[in-house]
């Protein structure tokens, strides 16, 4: 059914495609159609999983930004999600980069976006995440752009302030290729003070409980910066890391060149990213043992995938290229066949 689906929003802009495709689904979750249509009929109790301090239902979730805005958490967690992603969402509202800034690459089941963190701000966002919920929601932030470096981790501090107390675990995103000077802060150097402030505020923020912190990294540090950040992670007992965002490499992509080049700057994700994000997860497992928690992501669209993943010390995954190429037939699915591996 998706095939027919997938064929007519395919003839539509790659942005317009996606808001009329989300648009629909969270009207199907109004009248309760999204679980009937196309949720798992059963949740097989062994797929569940215990991190964070959280019990996910099965480790498939939908990455950051495909619901920046929390706009349809409860009607992505219907079609069997075992947890969503909402953000990148910045402390203020804003626009993004200028249209067209999302591309598919059909040939290679990938796609390229440069959206750069358009959103609605933490305050509208903060209050979506008030509504009740149906699945575990992490909130994933980044940098206002407009804020320069030297503001930075004030800003990040104002969005974990205000977001914290409703997110059963945040993100410091400091790996979209699509904010200036954004990816810099993977330094250990910034990376150290911006996370021990961030986990101050945290701190304050929700007196109650601790919401588990997550760093998010790109596939492009070299190998030494990926264990450099394992390093930080362990020693400022972070919840995880999540890894991978979005490559700036084109490597080995099988469409025309010239229609690679067409769609200028900005962050290439599934199939051919696959790799990469797994090379960076096995380097994260050996580097940091058993105690963080790592959730995968690039390029993962089948239960093999998945399984890979799993089996390659990931705790959870995520999936956000595939599901576009799949549908929302896909987290069903994957929870399907994944119970029936070994
Ligand atoms: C993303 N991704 C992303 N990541 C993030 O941390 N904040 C964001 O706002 C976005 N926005 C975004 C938009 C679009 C259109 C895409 C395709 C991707 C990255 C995403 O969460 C994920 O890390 C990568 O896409 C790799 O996974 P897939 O897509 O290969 O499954």
């Amino acid at each position: 059914m998706y095939a027919l689906l997938r064929r007519l929003l395919f003839l539509l802009p790659a942005e317009t495609a996606h808001h009329v495709g989300f648009f629909a689904l969270r009207w199907l979750s109004l009248v309760g159609l999204t679980r009937w249509l196309f949720g798992p009929r059963t949740q097989p109790e062994r797929l569940a999983v215990n991190a964070l301090g959280l019990r996910f239902p099965n480790p498939i979730g939908l990455a950051a930004g495909f619901d920046k805005n929390a706009l349809g958490y409860n009607a992505l967690g219907d079609l069997g999600f075992g947890f969503v992603e909402i953000g990148t969402v910045t402390f203020e509202p804003q626009a993004g980069n200028p249209r067209p800034r999302l591309f598919r690459l059909p040939i290679d089941r990938a796609v390229i976006n440069r959206m750069g963190f358009n959103n609605d701000g933490a305050r509208v966002v903060r209050d979506r995440l008030k509504g009740s919920r149906r699945v575990i929601v992490g909130v994933n932030i980044g940098k206002t752009k407009r804020v320069d470096e030297a503001n930075a981790i004030a800003d990040y501090e104002q969005s974990a302030a205000m977001l914290a107390p409703y997110a059963d675990y945040l993100v410091v995103n400091v790996s979209s290729p699509n904010t200036p000077g954004l990816r810099d802060l993977q330094s250990v150097a910034k990376l150290r003070p911006l996370l021990l402030a961030v986990k101050q505020r945290m701190q304050e923020a929700c007196t109650d409980r601790d919401v588990p912190l997550l760093v998010k990294i790109a596939p492009d540090l070299s190998d030494e910066d990926v264990d450099a950040v394992a390093d930080l992670a362990v020693e400022l007992e972070l919840g995880g890391i999540i890894a991978t965002n979005t490559t700036i490499g084109r490597e080995g992509l099988m469409t025309d060149a010239q229609i690679v080049t067409a769609c200028g700057g900005g962050g290439l994700s599934g199939a051919p990213l696959k790799q990469r994000s797994l090379e960076v997860l096995v380097r994260l497992r050996r580097r940091v043992g058993e105690g963080l928690v790592l959730i995968a992501a690039g390029g993962i669209e089948t239960s093999e995938d998945v399984h890979e993943r799993l089996q390659a010390g990931a705790n959870l995954v995520q999936v956000y290229t595939g599901f576009i190429y799949a549908g929302p037939g896909l987290p069903s699915r994957l929870t399907r066949e994944l119970a029936l591996l070994p």
